[in-house]
């Protein structure tokens, strides 16, 4: 083995196969299991709809997502110890690792867990239940508030508003965070997913594998760039400061967040939606409003500078203004909370696909390049 042979960042390693997820990078498309992102959001599915067509690769019939929605409820019970620890941890914590510890708790408890074809997807099915409540409890610690509940709504969506913000959602904004759950849902192989899939190719739990891709999605190469891309709008402060701002980044040469992708070498087609949801919604936050400004000018001095490079707007780039707008504060990591709060669902179908169909421990090689066997001299001579 030679350095020659290493794939770095396992650019082109194929780690699996999967019928959940194709993205066309070059032009720009992305499917969930045959269905254009663009027809599923135009359809107006609900998100549970979409983690069904992940768990079981089919859209439920009514009857079918009745009862998956009951196992998701099932779910927001989450044991009482797991949100003690949550509002145990400091509120100015950050809420992907809040959300870790939640889910290293459940693999605590959980520890005579065996993966089974009979019963993986209730678990998968009331684990997304789960997140609902710990990812509202992480953000209502974050934001001063006691421990609650995620109780069963007509929506995951519509509940998990209710809980963070303790009144009722517009039907406008139910749709907005129906949507971004829907967006975020898969997206293939990335970092995270391939995380998870390390840990439970050795048979470790789900928890386990939710909790590994937490680890891998907080960076801000990978989801950390849904706050990140956000951050450097509300640093910017002012659209007449776009300019200046970009000429000192490029000056600096630093990446712009929410641009760029490893698989997309175009626009990406979620940023698409995201960025038309931004527009809907800033009329509700002037705050939200001054960030779009910023967002759109800098978005073209972004792709004049790096299109015909293939950089291009990412669907972190515009996800944070939804969010804004939606009334989320810009703290703490939580815009990468809710991206794990809808890619839950594309981890756990992955697991499945994974340990179900085509399990092999992962386990790569490193080229060694370190010295040649040497003496070893003892401690008191050297
Ligand atoms: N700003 C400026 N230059 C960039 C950017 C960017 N955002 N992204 C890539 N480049 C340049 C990079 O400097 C390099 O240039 P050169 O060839 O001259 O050295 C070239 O493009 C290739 O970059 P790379 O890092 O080798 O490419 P990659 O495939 O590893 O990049 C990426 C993927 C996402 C890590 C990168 O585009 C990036 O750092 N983007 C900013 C962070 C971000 O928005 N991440 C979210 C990704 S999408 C959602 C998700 O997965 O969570």
């Amino acid at each position: 083995m030679t350095e020659e042979t290493i794939s770095r960042g396992l650019e082109d390693v194929n780690i699996k196969w999967t019928k959940l997820t194709t993205i066309d990078g070059d032009k720009g498309i992305l499917m969930y299991a045959g269905y254009s992102i663009e027809d599923v959001i135009n359809s107006g599915a609900m998100a549970e709809e979409i983690q069904y067509l992940f768990l079981y690769g089919k859209l439920p019939n009514k009857k079918e997502l009745e009862e998956y929605r009951k196992k998701v409820e099932e779910g927001y019970n989450v044991p009482d110890f797991v949100l003690d620890l949550i509002m145990k941890l400091p509120p100015e914590s950050d809420a992907v690792a809040m959300q870790m510890v939640a889910f290293a708790a459940l693999a605590a408890k959980e520890k005579d867990f065996k993966w089974d074809k009979n019963t993986d997807r209730d678990v998968a099915a009331k684990s997304i239940g789960m997140m609902n409540t710990i990812t509202a409890n992480v953000f209502r610690h974050i934001m001063g508030k006691g421990p609650k509940k995620v109780e069963k709504s007509e929506s995951y969506a519509k509940s998990f508003l209710r809980t963070v913000f303790d009144r009722e959602p517009s039907r406008e904004e139910i749709d907005a965070m129906n949507t971004a759950l829907i967006l975020y849902t898969d997206h293939e192989v990335p970092a995270s997913t391939t995380a998870g899939l390390v840990a439970v190719s050795t048979l470790s739990d789900i928890y386990s594998g939710v909790t590994s891709a937490l680890a891998a999605l907080k960076g801000p190469l990978h989801g950390g760039a849904a706050e990140a891309a956000i951050m450097q709008f509300a640093e910017i402060g002012d659209e007449k400061k776009v300019d200046e701002w970009f000429e000192n980044l490029l000056k600096q040469n630093k990446r712009l967040m929410g641009f760029g992708h490893r698989v997309y070498k175009t626009y990406d087609p979620r940023a698409k939606i995201f960025k038309k949801y931004a527009e809907k919604l800033i009329k509700n936050s002037k705050e939200a409003e001054k960030m779009y400004k910023i967002a759109t000018r800098l978005e073209e001095l972004g792709i004049k500078q790096y299109g015909s490079k293939g950089i291009y707007p990412n669907t972190d780039y515009y996800s944070g203004i939804v969010y804004m707008a939606l009334g989320f504060p810009l703290k703490n990591n939580m815009y990468t909370g809710l991206f794990a709060l809808s890619r839950i669902t594309g981890w756990e179908a992955h697991f499945i696909e994974y340990v179900e169909e085509q399990h092999r421990l992962i386990r790569p090689r490193a080229v060694y390049k370190g010295p040649e066997r040497r003496e070893f001299v003892p401690l008191e001579k050297r």
